[in-house]
């Protein structure tokens, strides 16, 4: 079973979960959340931007585990940030999802060219905290300062921010930023994916250091790279629509790295991102059709 963490508002949160972005796959979706489930993991991370919370409240449904024994995470999408647009957009993901609450409500991105309309959805994600139409809420792909423009201007302190994280770029400063703050951090791509989307080479999976500790373990990469995240305290939710890679990604609580493991996985960090900047966003960035 994964452990949990505890957010700064008291809620726990499975430390380890399921991610489902994949869109080509989202007929799969579900099959992957009933089995995840069926498995023992116990959060799932989706977003409207996926077009898959219809598909993950049928895998909730198809797993038979008891809606309180999930946490369920789902993201709001720039497009419908402000104040009423993301009311709006919260309901539609509780519908699609067919759910009366989530666990946790995230804002995707900032959007750092109407930073207004920004905090104006995140007050609107505090109305539904307040409403216990979200247990939790916080964002995800914040840099520091962006943290630090919201906070200033808003009540409730994220209690999360989802963020690339994995051993070539493991974000020693925001981490230390986090810290300070109380906000958990939760990696997306923990197990390097945006790396392998974009250089295809020297990916965490293939990386020589990483598959040396894991053959003394005799775990996978994979394996050895979910643990590193859970032993150095952050939150993860890698992705996998493949049975098999559902349940090695979990079967990672009988063995623990050394702390000279950690300290080699930890100087793989290259300091670059892979995935997409967070500065670069815009509301048109990804035009996406949320209706369904
Ligand atoms: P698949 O769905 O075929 O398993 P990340 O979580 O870093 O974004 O990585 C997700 C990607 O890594 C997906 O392409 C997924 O493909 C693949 N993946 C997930 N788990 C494993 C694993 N244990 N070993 C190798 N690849 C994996």
């Amino acid at each position: 079973m994964s452990p949990d963490i505890t957010l700064n508002n008291g809620v726990r949160m499975p430390a380890l979960g399921l991610g489902v972005l994949d869109r080509p796959a989202r007929e799969q979706t579900a099959g992957a959340v009933a089995t995840a489930l069926g498995l023992g993991y116990r959060l799932i991370d989706t977003a409207a931007s996926y077009l898959n919370e219809k598909e993950v409240g049928e895998g909730l449904r198809r797993s038979g585990v008891a809606r309180a024994d999930v946490f369920v995470t789902t993201k709001l999408w720039l497009s419908q940030y402000g104040y009423d647009n993301a009311l709006r957009g919260f309901d539609a993901s509780l519908r699609r999802l067919g759910l009366q609450y989530v666990d946790l409500y995230l804002l995707h991105w900032p959007l750092p060219s109407d930073f207004e309309a920004t905090v104006a959805a995140y007050r609107a994600a505090e109305k539904m905290l307040a409403e216990g139409r979200a247990r939790a809420i916080g964002v995800s792909n914040f840099s520091a300062d962006h943290l630090g423009a919201l906070i200033e201007r808003t009540s409730v302190v994220p209690a999360v921010n989802q963020v690339e994280l994995h051993p070539l770029f493991n974000q020693g400063s925001l981490r230390d930023a986090h810290r300070r703050l109380g906000i958990i951090t939760q990696a997306w791509s923990p197990l390097g994916n945006s790396v392998r989307r974009t250089i295809r080479t020297n990916d965490p999976l293939t990386n020589p250091i990483v598959i040396g500790i894991a053959k003394r373990h005799a775990k996978t990469p994979a394996q050895v790279v979910l643990r590193w995240h859970l032993q150095t305290g952050w939150a993860a939710v890698p992705k996998s629509f493949n049975s098999g890679r559902i349940a090695e990604n979990f079967d990672i609580f009988d063995f623990a790295l050394t702390a000279d493991d950690v300290i080699a996985i930890d100087a793989l960090d290259t300091g670059v991102r892979f995935g997409p900047d967070p500065e670069a966003m815009h509301a048109g960035a990804l035009s996406i059709s949320l209706d369904d």
